[in-house]
């Protein structure tokens, strides 16, 4: 049954229509236009949809709408309003940690809520243990870890 709900995505209030078990990540995107965040295997192994509920990472692929209480942050909302990349963008632009790109916005909500955990005393292993739930088909995992490590170095 499609019911009405009010969610809070990126500090604002969206309206949707969804049924209760339809998955958060065909909200965010069929529903709300959110394609930042990526469907790769559907199935909570691959990291690529993961999204910050309540400011903790989560496949968005593997957790029901109706189950979301808390506020959701997607990619999108990961810069300042005015425009401003968050430092973790920022250093994965300036050492190109990323090719074809379609891991990164998943990489980016569990790194960016790591860094707000552990800042500067984040250490490779922590990055590599955190981001072991995340594939990149890619191969750049060394960028990307070298990325997350000098964004945590980044004073705020
Ligand atoms: S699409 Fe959700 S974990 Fe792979
Ligand atoms: S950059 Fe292509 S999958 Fe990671």
């Amino acid at each position: 049954m499609t019911v009405a709900r009010q969610l809070t995505i990126n500090n604002e209030i969206a309206t949707v229509e969804s049924p209760d078990d339809e998955p958060l990540l065909w909200v965010l995107r069929d529903r709300l236009n959110l394609v930042g965040t990526r469907f790769g295997c559907g199935e909570g192994e691959c990291g690529a949809c993961t999204v910050l509920i309540g400011g903790r990472p989560v496949t968005s692929c593997s957790i029901r709408v109706g189950d979301v209480s808390e506020p959701v942050t997607t990619v999108e909302g990961l810069a300042s309003p005015d425009g401003t990349l968050h430092r973790l963008q920022q250093t994965i632009l300036d050492l190109q940690a990323g090719q074809c790109g379609y891991c990164i916005s998943g990489i980016l909500m569990r790194a960016a809520a790591l860094i707000e955990r552990l800042g500067a005393d984040l250490t490779e292993a922590d990055v590599r243990l955190e981001l072991d739930a995340h594939l990149c088909r890619c191969g750049d995992h060394t960028r990307i870890v070298a990325a997350v490590l000098q964004a945590a170095s980044i004073k705020q």
